[in-house]
């Protein structure tokens, strides 16, 4: 292994989830979809009590803290829980997130909370979600209120995760709610997202100077690195940079001028949003090569393939640890800013690549950190096998296994190959060849 593999002092580790995969127990447009819409979740599953987190949450995280040696904890409120009718806040769903927060940090890990994590309360779904006019005022009333009930427990935020994501699988490819493929609503949907994101970064940096403490805020940007399909042919290079800019760039260049920039909008400037991010958040999975396919205009014209010559994920897409350097030094030399690693992680059943992504992806931080990149941290998706949304049950990412009749949690050997790496600060060598995930 190339460069340090000793771990930072301060150098945050530790795991990420999303309230829907492990609540369990929500009303919201997911669940909404899982229950009305056949053939929206790909095993047929329903989300149901996913792993009953809500109520196992101590000794899950106790897991994380001491088996597992994380100093950081990255999870998220549920806003239909929060906010059960528009208006309606409830003090029991916010005392327990504020106890989530709380006992991470007796448990001596540094909360990371997201405000957004791909659901919508039902009564937002049914304005229109994140197009309706309304969302960036109702999200940032919700920011507030998580941030006066927890603030002083947590000070790194995510506002949004994955908007690029969240605008192109719900308006545009329909997979995700509210199921819709519409070039127009993709576009508006990603305007409304970004407004929100300023709104809402706005309204926890208010509490937080009322009350003097700092607040850390940032969305968690999914990036891929897309390369060119045929190097040599000019539209599939047009098009991976196009794909690059929409969904790699926009959100980020539009935070950082201060405006939305073309081609979801004229320039505007939107109140709030320049200086809203204090750090990068990075969800980084794999990479991919497009190519220009006539055929779908809805695509944008564009087709993702996996690239040649690399291991496959579950998913078909590239594994390439080099690929997460790039995207740090990219990240880095363009923003300036820290990056928080937010995701990273990889569905594989058998636990038997695991190790090995996890060792490399890494030594790919260890490495830029030593080249100067100003890396925070590294967030573990996920610590247990979970409701992987569209695909149901049938993915499995987690250090964890979870069984489903007794909800019983099982370490898998990545997990301890994970708590070494965590209670050593230290990253082993890892001599076996990478092979494709089952
Ligand atoms: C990310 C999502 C996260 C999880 C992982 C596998 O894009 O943010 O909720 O589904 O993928």
């Amino acid at each position: 292994m190339e460069g340090s593999s000793r771990i930072p002092d301060g150098f945050l580790l530790g795991c990420a989830s999303a309230a829907h995969q492990v609540e369990g127990g929500l009303e919201n447009d997911w669940t909404r979809m899982e229950r009305e819409l056949p053939g929206s979740i790909d095993d047929g599953s329903e989300s149901g009590i996913a792993c009953d987190h809500y109520h196992r949450f101590r000794s899950d995280l106790e897991l994380c803290a001491h088996v597992m040696h994380n100093n950081a904890h990255r999870f998220s409120v549920e806003w239909s829980r929060i906010e059960p009718a528009e208006g309606v806040f409830s003090g029991p769903a916010l005392a327990h997130y504020r106890d989530v927060a709380r006992t991470c940090r007796e448990l001596g890990m540094e909360p990371i909370v997201t405000l957004h994590h791909f659901t919508l309360p039902q009564w937002l779904a049914d304005a229109g979600g994140v197009l309706a006019p309304t969302a960036p005022r109702l999200f940032a009333r919700f920011a507030a209120t998580v941030a006066e009930a927890l603030g002083d427990q947590v000070r790194w935020w995510v506002t949004i995760n994955e908007p690029a994501v969240y605008v192109v699988l719900g308006h545009l490819l329909g997979v995700f709610p509210p199921n819709h493929t519409s070039l127009s609503e993709t576009r508006l949907g990603a305007r409304g997202l970004l407004r929100m994101h300023a709104a809402s970064a706005m309204a926890v940096r208010a509490v937080a100077g009322s009350h003097g403490w700092k607040a850390r805020i940032s969305i968690a940007h999914h990036e891929r690195r897309i390369r060119p399909g045929r190097a040599l042919a000019s539209l599939d290079q047009a098009i991976a940079g196009l794909s690059d800019y929409l969904f790699n760039r926009w959100f980020l260049r539009s935070c950082v001028s201060g405006r939305v920039l073309p081609p979801m909008g004229r320039g505007e400037r939107v109140t709030g949003l320049r200086d809203s991010l204090d750090y990068i958040g990075l969800n980084y999975y794999t990479e991919a090569s497009a190519e220009f396919d006539i055929t779908s205009p809805s695509r944008l014209f564009m087709r993702q393939r996996p690239p040649a010559g690399v291991p496959l994920d579950r998913f078909g897409n590239g594994i390439d640890p080099a690929c997460l350097g790039q995207a740090l030094h990219t990240l880095w030399n363009e923003f300036h800013l820290p990056i928080l690693i937010t995701e990273n992680g990889l569905a594989d059943s058998g636990d038997e690549v695991r190790t090995r992504y996890l060792v490399d992806h890494l030594s790919a931080v260890l490495k830029a950190l030593d080249q100067g990149v100003d890396v925070r941290g590294y967030m573990y998706w996920t610590q247990m096998d979970n409701f992987e949304w569209s695909k149901g049950y049938s993915q499995h990412f987690g250090l964890y296994s979870v069984e489903r009749s007794s909800m019983e949690r099982h370490a898998k050997p990545s997990a301890a190959v994970f708590a070494e790496i965590c209670q050593s600060r230290t990253l082993p060598a890892v001599t076996t060849e990478p092979s494709r995930a089952r």
